[in-house]
């Protein structure tokens, strides 16, 4: 498990709107302890931990970055326990897409975010990225590390969960699939702002998600998620090309029931700082 306490800690601390010296203050120990925290240099002590998530308004398993084994924060936890693959193996239809606009010529970084089983995370890695990727369920993550060793594949996966996991590293592309009706209303600002500042100039984010649409229903085998405004992803690229971006309806038969779903897609590209005069991106 990779520990983020010294990111969470500043990153709650800010959200709640601390001064170092505040929350120093309000545990009773210097500000330098607070900014060492922060700065990896040194772990608070275990007996300050309740009161420190408290003062957050977190708890202490998110702010170690640990998700419980018992947490099921959605249902594809259960639905990933069968043998098949829910999803099946095959690519999905963004990838080839995605292939044709940034070809991996040299290795390009790419991260997945909810990766399920693994299948587009795999077909990525097939194809010469250099993949990460992660999910909140366990069994998801299991399965798709299994389809990686079948195919020989190394791919980074890991278990996290969006809502607390920050980007604190660089990547060309970021590529995530009926994944974003997941993160709560309040957090999306904040989460695609961190994705976009860890997109490296001349990258692409290849995104997809469900919106509302009042002539569709909610879908017989609903996984809670909250569907976007028509149109939400989009403004998010103001100050990106946007190389592609649309709104479809179509059929579905997840779950065995036919439905219907509406999805933005939206391939942008990151401007390199010249503008893309001279070496316009990958
Ligand atoms: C509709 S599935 C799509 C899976 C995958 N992208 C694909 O196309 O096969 C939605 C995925 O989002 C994941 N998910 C839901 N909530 C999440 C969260 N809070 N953090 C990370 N992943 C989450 C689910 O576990 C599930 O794998």
């Amino acid at each position: 498990m990779e520990l983020r306490l010294a990111e969470n800690i500043a990153r709650f601390r800010k959200s709640r709107g601390y001064t170092q010296e505040e929350l120093a203050k309000r545990l009773s120990i210097s500000s330098q302890a607070v900014s060492k925290w922060e700065n990896a240099q040194s772990l608070p002590d275990i007996s300050l931990l309740p009161a420190l998530a408290g003062l957050l308004e977190t708890d202490i398993d998110t702010l170690m970055g640990y998700i419980p084994k018992k947490k099921a924060v959605t249902p594809y936890e259960e639905r990933y326990k069968i043998e098949e693959y829910y999803w099946g193996t095959m690519p999905g239809e963004m990838c080839l897409e995605l292939l044709r606009r940034c070809y991996p010529t040299r290795p390009l970084r790419l991260l997945e975010v909810g990766c399920g089983e693994g299948k587009d995370a795999v077909f990525f890695a097939r194809n010469g990225y250099q993949v990460t990727a992660f999910d909140v369920t366990e069994s998801g993550i299991e399965k798709a590390k299994r389809l990686a060793d079948i195919h020989q594949v190394e791919v980074n996966f890991f278990r996290a969960d969006l809502h607390d996991y920050r980007l604190d590293e660089e990547f060309d592309v970021i590529y995530s699939s009926g994944v974003f009706h997941h993160i709560l209303p309040e957090l999306r600002r904040e989460i695609m702002e961190n994705y976009i500042a860890h997109t490296a100039p001349g990258g692409m984010h290849a995104i997809n998600v469900f919106v509302e649409k009042p002539f569709i229903p909610v879908p017989p085998d609903s996984d809670g998620g909250e569907n976007w405004v028509s149109g939400e992803l989009f403004t998010y690229y103001r100050d990106w090309l946007l190389e592609e971006c649309r709104e479809t309806v179509f059929d579905c038969r997840s779950g065995g029931i036919g439905h219907k779903h509406c999805m933005d897609t939206v391939f942008a590209r990151k401007l390199p700082e010249n503008g893309g005069k001279e070496n316009g991106g990958f």
